[in-house]
This record gives C-alpha cells, sequence and structure tokens, in this order.
C-alpha cells in the first residue's frame, strides 16, 4: 500500500519505517528542512535502538523516502498518518494548531481517495473537528475517510512495540475504511479492535492515564511500605500476580516522566472539564508523581540535614533507560532542587548528557564520562534512572572513590542486604 506518514519525530518515523519494513511504501513528510537532510543521509534525529538500522535497510530497497513537501506525500498516497506534535498549551489542552495545517494542507492537495489517519494523541472529537477542516479545503471534492490508530509504542522499545502489539485499535466511520487499517496491520497477527473514532481517541488517553495512575498508586503504597517497615517490591509481586491487576508497571521509583504521560495526563483532565466532568483522581496522580520525583532529595535532607556543599552523584538523566529523552524527566526536579539547596552536582547519563546539558543551561553540573567519575568525592550517590550498566557497577571500587558513603536507589535495583554489607549508607523506594 502506499503510505504518507506526515510529521518525521518518534511516532511518525518509527511508523514510517515500520511500514516500509511490511512491504509498503511509505514517505515520511517533515517541514523541518534539516532534519529531512540528515533522514535522507540515513542520519536518526534522536536515539531509538534499532531503527537507524531500520530505516537504512528500508530507504535502500526503496521501500522508504523523505520529503519536506505535504503535497507530495497527500498526491502519491492512500493512507495518510497524521504523526506530528499536540503539544501541551498552558491549561494542559492539547495545541492542534499543527494538526490543523496539515488538515488544510491535505484539503487543497487531495487528489482521489485517501483515508486519514490520526496517529498522533488527540482529545475526543478531533476526528469530526479533522474532517471539517479538510472538507473545508477540498475545492476538489475527493473523496475521503477519516480515522483514528492510536499509538502505544514506548520509547526505547518501539519497534517491538510496534511490530508485537498488544492490541491495535482503529476507530472508524465505515466499513471501507476499517478493511483497508485492517490490510495495513494484518501482517502483524495482533488482536485489532474497531470502535468508533471517539471511543479510538479515548482508548489512547485513557491508557495513559490508567498506567500513570499504576504507578503514582504504587508509589503511594511505597510510602506506606516505608512508614511501616514492609517492602514494597513483594507487595507489589503480591498485588500483581492477581491477574485481573497484573505485575506490568508496579514498579515504585521516582515517578513517569516523559512526554507522554504527563502530558496526556494533563490533556485527559482538561478534556474532562470540557466535557463537564472533573476528573480529580487524575488530578491526585499528578500530585503524587510531583511528591515522588523529589524523594531523593528529601532522603538527602534527612541524611544531612543541609546540603549546601554536599557532593551529589546523579547516575541517570533521561526519563527512563534506553533513551535520549530527558522531557519532564525526573532528574530535572531532582537537579533543581539539589541545586536551590547548594549543592554541588556530577552526573552521568550514557546516552541524555547532550540533551541534558541543553534543559541545565543556569545549573552548574560537572558532567562525567562513567559512574565511576561520578563516584569520585562524592557524599552521595542518587540512581535516577535504571539503566542497565548501573546494575552491575563495581561496588567495592564506588565505595572507595566516595567521600561518603550514602547511596539513594530511586529504582530500587540493588540488593539492601549486599550493599550495606559493602558498608553503603542505603536508602531505596519503598523498602
Ligand atoms: C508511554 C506508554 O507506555 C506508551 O504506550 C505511550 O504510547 C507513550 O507513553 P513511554 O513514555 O515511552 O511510553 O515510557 P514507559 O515505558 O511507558 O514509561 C513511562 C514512565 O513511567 C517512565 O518515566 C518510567 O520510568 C515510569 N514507570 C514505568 C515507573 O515509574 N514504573 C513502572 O512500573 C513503569
Amino acid at each position: 500500500m502506499k503510505i504518507a506518514v506526515i510529521g518525521s519525530g518518534y511516532v511518525g518515523l518509527v511508523t514510517g519505517a515500520c511500514f516500509a519494513d511490511l512491504g509498503n511504501e511509505v514517505i515520511c513528510v517533515d517541514n523541518d528542512l534539516d532534519k529531512i537532510k540528515k533522514l535522507k543521509n540515513n542520519k536518526i534525529p534522536f536515539y531509538e535502538p534499532g531503527l537507524d538500522n531500520l530505516v537504512k535497510v528500508n530507504v535502500r530497497e526503496k521501500r522508504l523516502s523523505f520529503t519536506s513537501e505535504i503535497s507530495e506525500g497527500v498526491k502519491e498516497s492512500e493512507v495518510i498518518f497524521i504523526a506530528v506534535g499536540t503539544p501541551p498549551r498552558e491549561d494542559g489542552s492539547a495545541d492542534l494548531s499543527a494538526i490543523e495545517r496539515v488538515g488544510k494542507e491535505i484539503g487543497t492537495n487531495i487528489n482521489g481517495y485517501k483515508l486519514i489517519v490520526e496517529k498522533s494523541t488527540v482529545p475526543v472529537r478531533t476526528g469530526e473537528w479533522l474532517r471539517n477542516v479538510i472538507e473545508k479545503y477540498n475545492v476538489n471534492n475527493c473523496e475521503f475517510d477519516v480515522a483514528s490508530n492510536p499509538e502505544f509504542l514506548r520509547e526505547g522499545t518501539a519497534i517491538q512495540d510496534f511490530m508485537n502489539p498488544d492490541r491495535i485499535v482503529i476507530g472508524v466511520e465505515n466499513e471501507k475504511a476499517a478493511q483497508i487499517l485492517i490490510s495495513l496491520y494484518q501482517p502483524l497477527n495482533a488482536p485489532i479492535l474497531v470502535t468508533d473514532i471517539k471511543s479510538a481517541e479515548i482508548i489512547k488517553h485513557a491508557s495513559n492515564a490508567f498506567l500513570s495512575m499504576k504507578i503514582s498508586f504504587i508509589n503511594a503504597v511505597a510510602n506506606i511500605c516505608e512508614l511501616a517497615g514492609a517492602d514494597i517490591k513483594k507487595v507489589a509481586k503480591g498485588i500483581g500476580l492477581d491477574k485481573r491487576i497484573g505485575e506490568a508497571f508496579l514498579n515504585a521509583g521516582l515517578g513517569y516522566g516523559g512526554f507522554c504521560f504527563p502530558k496526556d495526563l494533563d490533556a485527559f483532565i482538561a478534556i474532562s472539564k470540557d466535557l463537564g466532568y472533573d476528573f480529580k483522581l487524575l488530578k491526585e496522580v499528578r500530585n503524587i508523581n510531583d511528591y515522588q520525583k523529589l524523594f531523593p532529595v528529601r532522603k538527602l535532607k534527612e541524611i544531612y540535614g543541609n546540603l549546601s556543599g554536599k557532593n551529589i552523584g546523579i547516575l541517570g538523566l533521561a526519563f527512563k533507560p534506553n533513551t535520549d529523552d530527558m522531557r519532564l524527566a525526573p532528574s530535572i526536579d531532582i537537579i533543581n532542587a539539589l541545586h536551590k539547596e547548594g549543592a554541588n552536582i556530577k552526573a552521568y547519563d550514557p546516552e541524555a548528557m547532550e540533551n541534558a546539558k541543553k534543559i541545565f543551561k543556569d545549573v552548574s553540573i560537572t558532567y562525567c564520562d562513567n559512574s565511576y567519575e561520578v563516584a569520585k568525592d562524592s557524599d552521595a550517590i542518587v540512581i535516577v534512572t535504571e539503566w542497565n550498566e548501573f546494575k552491575y557497577l563495581d561496588l567495592f571500587k564506588i565505595k572507595d572513590l566516595m567521600k561518603d558513603n550514602v547511596i539513594i536507589d530511586g529504582r530500587n535495583i540493588y540488593d539492601r542486604k549486599k550493599i550495606e554489607k559493602l558498608g553503603f549508607k542505603y536508602k531505596a523506594v519503598g523498602r
């Protein structure tokens, strides 16, 4: 099938490359000329394991190409995925101006039947609105359908998530649109749920809100465990073995970050308000997360009282492992708070340091080449992101290099007994 993907950011590029790999002819479009130039030279503008190779192979096989002209993408394709950004506005609601611009371009350039699919996360009823935007500019009076096909890709495992999804959600207005999308996804052999457009739009926001709620719930229980002297890891296991609850997403830690959960939660709260419902539960999910992010700062203050002049080493900056994404990462709140307390900060992350430097312009941080450099002369080390390499550090060496011996394990990656035996003062979440 001939496909255009408009917006070659994270979602668009992964979607485009994967559809090409399934044998389709895909044009990825972006109005950022520099990005398109890089992509044409096989350079991926962000870090995602396996994506560079997937792009390279499919470009070579002539199934994947790039352009900065929406008109080219629209004219050449039957199915058009919209994967442009829907960033949050001040009140948390999604800014749909990029989608509106794309809708206008589609309408102006439409030259035959097109199926236009929302891939970006959008508020419920955007499908209706998008249909009107396109119709307004549809001077050639061409037939088209609008559909919603939300993405559930996780950064770091996006290709695997695309190729082996738990489910594919297709929101459509008629059988023709349903059949096109079903045949497109047929090779994946995954369960396909066909709904109306509005339900598909809500499925995306409700899924991310539910997952955020699971994380805040377990973090709140972790705080109770700490107060009671119980172990959150055992409690999470005990809860998760109930099939109705499930073990996934019950890792207590420093809360969720990234661009999706915080943004989608705010958007869902704003959508609910618009529709006349005050979603207080989700507001509390957000409050718990905001509190949880500062767990390491609270622990360090309990230990040292005053953090002024203390050397604090940060291991991990990205919002989660296997990504260089710093957007709304807990490390930002933690480092800003430590800086305000007067601490000296050293940090290391295997992938996210370049992005971190852009964020911490006004904070003095010594960026290190590895964990041992961070440990040198540190009073305390905080594990902020659970990169695999932090799980297998030579902790004898770390202890030798440190000035004091405090480890704040914000992601519960170490075994308390082993680490205390080595002589560390160890604080973990809910254990
Ligand atoms: C998420 C959704 O999972 C995906 O379906 C959606 O389309 C985009 O948003 P992503 O943001 O890439 O994906 O990361 P994910 O792996 O879901 O983790 C989100 C955050 O939750 C991270 O900050 C992670 O550290 C945190 N998390 C996750 C926990 O704190 N505990 C857990 O048990 C799981």
